[in-house]
């Protein structure tokens, strides 16, 4: 594949990109949904009936980010961002912060960021690196209840209009480590303008595989530096 050096890149991420730093997927063995199930603690429904799991599930899983790094996939992606003479967006359904820790900085969180509460009152985020509880107030209104700023299932992913505008335009787009279960971000591949490359990175062919005009098979932390050397080096 021959890219034009000022060619728009989108890159969209999922759980397979950590999980080489530690943190666990969704949907393989032993993955987060397994344990978990879904409408017990990452609904709106289930934060109304007991927030106090839900509070408790983020807790643990923002508490999990201290002893985690960046791999060298998320590293190859900050490299990326910072040679690409063109347009270049990371867009990424992690919640972790393992890309701003590697210097991505076009970089949208479309399910939101574990280390970030959200007011219920006045809607303000801030960054909450802490656990977080029924009893914590918004520090800027100081009234409202806090809830974890995340995407739970049935609520809007966030920055669609940045996201599909960026789709729109880019000459290649490429999925790294995401099952194509979840919507949107399953549907962008056939929402890239048909003149654009496509290309899935992943440890098994994913649910949309046949939509994405190539796809390599492998783990994040060869596949990714490995597809970075041959763009920059064409
Ligand atoms: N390298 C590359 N891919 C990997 C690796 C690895 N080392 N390890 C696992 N994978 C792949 C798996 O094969 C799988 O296809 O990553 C994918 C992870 O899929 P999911 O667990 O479904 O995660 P994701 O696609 O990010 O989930 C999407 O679902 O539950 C919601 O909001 C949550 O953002 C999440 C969304």
């Amino acid at each position: 594949m021959k890219l034009p050096r000022d060619a728009g890149i989108v890159v969209l991420t999922g759980a397979g990109i950590s999980a080489e730093s530690g943190l666990r997927t969704f949907r393989d063995a032993d993955g987060l949904w397994e344990n978990h199930r879904v409408e017990d603690v990452a609904t709106p429904e289930a934060f109304a009936r007991n927030s106090a799991l839900v509070y408790r599930f983020y807790n643990e899983r923002r508490r999990g980010l201290a002893g985690v790094r960046p791999n060298a996939a998320h590293a190859a992606l900050a490299r990326l961002e910072a040679a690409w003479p063109g347009d270049f967006l990371l867009v990424t359904q992690n919640v972790d912060d393992l890309h701003d820790r590697a210097g991505s900085r076009s970089l949208l969180h479309m399910h939101g960021e574990l280390l970030k509460a959200r007011c219920l009152a006045c809607r303000a985020v801030r960054p909450w690196p802490g656990d977080l509880d029924a009893d914590d107030r918004c520090p800027t209104c100081r009234h409202g209840r806090l809830r974890p700023h995340i995407v739970w299932f049935g609520e809007r992913p966030l920055e669609m209009e940045r996201i599909f505008e960026a789709l729109d335009t880019c000459g290649l787009f490429v999925a790294i480590g995401t099952s194509g279960h979840v919507y949107p971000a399953a549907g962008f591949v056939a929402a890239v303008h048909p003149r654009a490359h496509t290309l899935e990175l992943n440890l098994e062919p994913s649910q949309v595989v046949d939509a994405f005009l190539e796809h390599r098979t492998g783990r994040a932390t060869e596949l990714v530096p490995a597809f970075l050397a041959e763009l920059l080096a064409e």
